[in-house]
């Protein structure tokens, strides 16, 4: 049985609520296509009893369950080049010389998914950086709010499907081995990525302060008000000299959101503003 008008409103509040991902009207259909699977895998008839089922016992499991399934977790190796060539070009070689003196680097990955993007970012510094960087202290953290992605970008395995997406030959047999069918990171790209569960639209933990943000293709599932409240805090855990990057299709409309635009060619990235 397809979802009653409440169903739908009861699972889009939900999921609102714990993820701060907004599901429009017309998101309907796509909720009952992706929940009939987590239904199915549950035993439960379809969807419809999953809507009963989550307001009778609020089972926080399954409601984790059908949170993460309504994620996007889209992703590739180096995806959209520009802000790694600029990465390569500009910002990593200003960075290594304002922290000359600490020899070492903060990076986040907010919302990494499976891990490709702070694979990419470690293996920009390690191809294009290494002896710069000998013997410094450098760190990239992954957050996710879905804890199966997290998992799997923890596992640091990848299919080959996934590796053929982005990952140019040589730096897929310089930082990868084969692990049967699959790829697995080797340790010197593995020893720098740390991934943990993290939901940006809810209270964060301690964080360090970070050089550099990646905070890609996430903020727009979110709405203004959320999107704001992020934006405030990432103020708060970047450098005062730091950089911080959206994807092509974010942008901060705020005039007061403390944050100023640099464009550079056909990429931009946002720093504090003075
Ligand atoms: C489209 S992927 C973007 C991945 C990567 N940043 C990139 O650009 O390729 C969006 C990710 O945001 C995560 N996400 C959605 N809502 C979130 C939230 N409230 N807190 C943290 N991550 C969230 C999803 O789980 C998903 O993995």
């Amino acid at each position: 049985m397809s979802l009653s008008a409440p169903e739908f409103q009861f699972l889009r509040t939900m999921v609102y609520r714990d993820s701060a991902i907004v599901l429009g009207e017309d998101h309907s259909y796509l909720l009952e296509a992706r929940l009939a699977a987590v239904a199915q895998s549950q035993g439960i008839a379809d969807v419809s009893a999953l809507a009963r089922r989550l307001q009778r016992d609020n089972d926080p499991t399954l409601r984790r369950k059908v949170v993460e399934t309504m994620t996007t977790n889209e992703t590739s190796f180096f995806r959209d080049l520009g802000p790694f060539e600029l990465l390569r070009t500009k910002v990593f070689p200003d960075l290594l010389q304002r922290r000359a003196s600490e020899r070492s680097l903060r990076i986040w990955s907010a919302a990494s998914s499976t891990g490709q993007e702070a694979c990419s970012l470690g293996m920009t510094l390690l191809e294009h950086h290494r002896s710069a960087t000998a013997g410094w202290d450098l760190r990239i953290l992954g957050t996710d709010l879905s804890t199966t992605i997290v998992e799997k970008a923890r596992s640091g395995t990848y299919t080959q499907p996934e590796m053929n997406r982005g990952l140019p030959a040589p730096l897929l047999m310089r930082y990868f081995a084969r692990s049967g069918a699959a790829w697995q990171t080797l340790p010197v790209l593995r020893d720098m990525l740390d991934f943990q569960q993290m939901n940006l639209a809810a209270p964060w933990r301690p964080l360090p302060k970070f050089d550099l943000i990646f905070l890609r293709n996430v903020l727009i599932y979110f709405d203004e008000e959320t999107r704001r409240a992020i934006l405030t805090r990432v103020r708060s855990v970047l450098r005062k000299d730091g950089y911080l990057f959206l994807g092509g299709a974010d942008t901060i409309r705020d005039p007061d959101s403390g944050f100023e635009c640099v464009r550079s060619g056909t990429t931009h990235y946002f720093q504090l503003k003075a």
